[in-house]
């Protein structure tokens, strides 16, 4: 590998950040058994975050930025990874507290290393990204309960963006009558080609009500949006339903009362892919190649170099996705 290569770095400074691509020494990078030319990435949230004065999310500082990666094992110290093999990785520290994927090259641990699964190329795996995989593992989740396509409508709240219409596609492959609540008019054609059956204003889901309960409506909800519109969800799920909860793009703080719990039996259901074990997270993956595959993966895809990101981190942080950014790694 080169003595040097490109890295979009983000270093906060006095009630600010200074965003851009560096020249990075690979003496720099951290430790770890498996050294990756890195390909692919993708913008989310996070990342977004990560590169704001107040984000909450930077642990270290400069931080090269970029929670996934997709490319090719350069080098690997684990008999399990071979050099020239095609891989992944996201959540951990990636990005966060160590450098991340927006970078030609890293270096991982490798019990944090995917195996690219059969199926997918790299730019399909970041197209996917971890909006896709926290999409999926939603719907896993929600699965694991009992979910089924005949016990009725699922909900689908932030559905213009990364997570969201990621949650729409699959559960549209797997059968679901599947609803979308978007803040976006724009995005309304593009939901109903895609096969929802009904689109909610955001307005709807985040206006508040006296009733603890409603109309049973929802078999269940995938919900990356939080704040205001969880009460909603679960005031308005039928009798058993559940909420996959991964999000907070419309604010952390919820009030809700027991009785959707102990009237109806709902459940709100933590989804967390950061931190999720690694075998989990491979078989996963085998899954998003498979039988969570998004439908029209490709199509919403906007493309982006190094030198594009601010663009792409001040649109998701304003609201603005519509579908993934992706990045374009390798000059
Ligand atoms: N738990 C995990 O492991 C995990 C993993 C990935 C992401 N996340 C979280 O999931 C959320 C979504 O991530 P993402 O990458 O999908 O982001 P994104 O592409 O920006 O999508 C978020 C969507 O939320 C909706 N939204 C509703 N209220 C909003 C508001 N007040 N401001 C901005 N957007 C609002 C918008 O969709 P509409 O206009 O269609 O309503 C927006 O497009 C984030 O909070 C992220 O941190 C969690």
């Amino acid at each position: 590998m080169p003595a040097e290569f490109r890295a979009f770095v983000a270093e906060q400074l006095a009630g600010r950040v200074e965003r851009g691509v560096r020249r990075v020494a690979a003496a720099d990078l951290p430790v770890g058994e498996v050294t990756v030319r890195v390909d692919w990435s993708s913008v989310n949230y996070k990342d977004a975050l990560a590169t704001q004065p107040d984000g909450r999310v930077a642990r270290m500082n400069p931080l090269v930025p970029g929670i996934d990666l997709a490319g090719e094992v350069v080098a690997s110290d684990d008999p399990a990874i071979a050099a020239g093999s095609a891989v992944l990785a996201h959540g951990y520290e990636l990005g966060v507290a160590r450098q991340g994927g927006f970078a030609e090259y890293n270096r991982l641990p490798a019990g944090w290393v995917v195996p690219l699964p059969e199926g997918l190329s790299a730019r399909e795996a970041m197209t996917i990204g971890t909006a896709g995989f926290t999409a999926g593992l939603s719907i896993a989740r929600l699965e694991a309960r009992g979910l089924e396509p005949s016990l009725g409508p699922i909900l689908v709240t932030g559905a213009s963006g990364g997570v969201g219409r990621m949650a729409v596609a699959i559960l549209l492959d797997r059968g679901y009558e599947t609803w979308a609540s978007t803040g976006k008019e724009a995005a309304h054609d593009d939901l109903q080609a895609l096969g929802v059956s009904g689109i909610l204003p955001r307005a709807e889901v985040i206006a508040e009500s006296p009733r603890p309960l409603e109309a049973e409506r929802w078999a269940a909800a995938v919900d990356c949006v939080g704040g205001a519109t969880l009460p909603y969800l679960l005031r308005t799920l039928r009798y058993g339903g559940a909420v996959a909860a991964s999000g907070n793009t419309g604010g952390a703080a919820f009030s809700t009362t027991v009785f959707p719990f102990i009237l109806r039996g709902a459940a709100l259901i933590g989804v967390d892919s950061a931190a999720l074990p690694i075998a989990e997270r491979r078989v996963m993956w085998e899954r998003l190649a498979t039988d969570l595959r998004p439908r029209g993966l490709g199509e919403r895809v906007t493309e982006v170099t190094l030198e594009e990101l601010p663009e792409a981190l001040d649109g998701i942080l304003a609201g603005r996705a519509h579908g993934r950014w992706i990045v374009r790694v390798a000059a």
